[in-house]
């Protein structure tokens, strides 16, 4: 029997049709982006000639295992389009990102990005983000001060833990406090005044960032344009 393709697939698969010959192209990290990742790696057996900058670990380990080129960020001048996924996304383009613990990496590269293409199922759209938890990065040194001035400000974060309850760790070795909200009222603010922490690396608030969103929905793509 023919299974029928999730929402993530369809959207994933989808968004390599932006990608050509020649390009530098941002691969995200995630079970949508893994779609667009899995497709490309087909469309490099096939021929096309691309070089791919990696947002972590285990998207780099996908895409060796597939045989697409990978290139450092400090190798190239620009990317030319970037493929990401995001936890919530609202009508303005402005997004939660960081569930899978890659938002580093993913707000540099989204940052140096001609074009960021937002895969996602038809869940993760919203009226307003916040639902889902913001991730934070933070250094080490200081999660416990952070925390505190977290808290003193009226907001509720826990230290994210990996399976044997030890503290979850980024590519760079950082840690990472999940912030619950329920709802940002404004994104642009709260964003300014987490960047000016310190301690705190980088946050999910991707604002201005996607230039495009494929969305899933049923069997179809549908792509949202601002
Ligand atoms: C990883 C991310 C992902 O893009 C986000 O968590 C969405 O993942 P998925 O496509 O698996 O739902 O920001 O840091």
């Amino acid at each position: 029997m023919k299974h029928s393709k999730s929402e993530k697939q369809i959207a994933g698969e989808k968004a390599t049709d932006y990608i050509k010959d020649g390009m530098v192209v941002g691969l995200g990290t995630g079970s949508t982006v893994y779609y667009t990742i899995k497709r490309l790696g087909t469309l490099v057996k096939k021929g096309l000639k691309i070089e791919a900058v990696s947002t972590s670990s285990a998207t780099t380990k996908l895409a060796k295992s597939l045989g697409i080129p990978l290139v450092s960020a400090n190798d190239v001048s620009r990317i030319d389009v970037t493929i990401d996924g995001a936890d919530e996304i609202d009508p303005r383009f402005y997004a939660i990102k960081g569930g899978g613990g890659a938002l580093l990496y993913e707000k540099i590269v989204a940052t140096i990005s001609r074009k960021v293409i937002c895969v996602v199922d038809s869940t993760k759209l919203t009226n307003q983000i916040g639902r889902f938890p913001l991730p934070v990065e933070v250094v080490p040194f200081a999660y416990k001060h952070v925390l505190k001035k977290l808290a003193k400000n009226g907001l509720e974060a826990t230290l994210r833990l990996n399976e044997d309850k030890k503290p979850y760790l980024t590519d760079e070795k950082n840690m990472i406090l999940d912030l619950r909200l329920g709802r940002i009222e404004s994104p642009t603010e709260l964003a300014d005044w987490l960047n000016g922490i310190p301690g705190i690396v980088e946050h999910g608030l991707f604002i201005d960032l996607i230039n495009e969103v494929m969305v899933g929905e049923k069997n179809l793509c549908k792509i949202l344009k601002r």
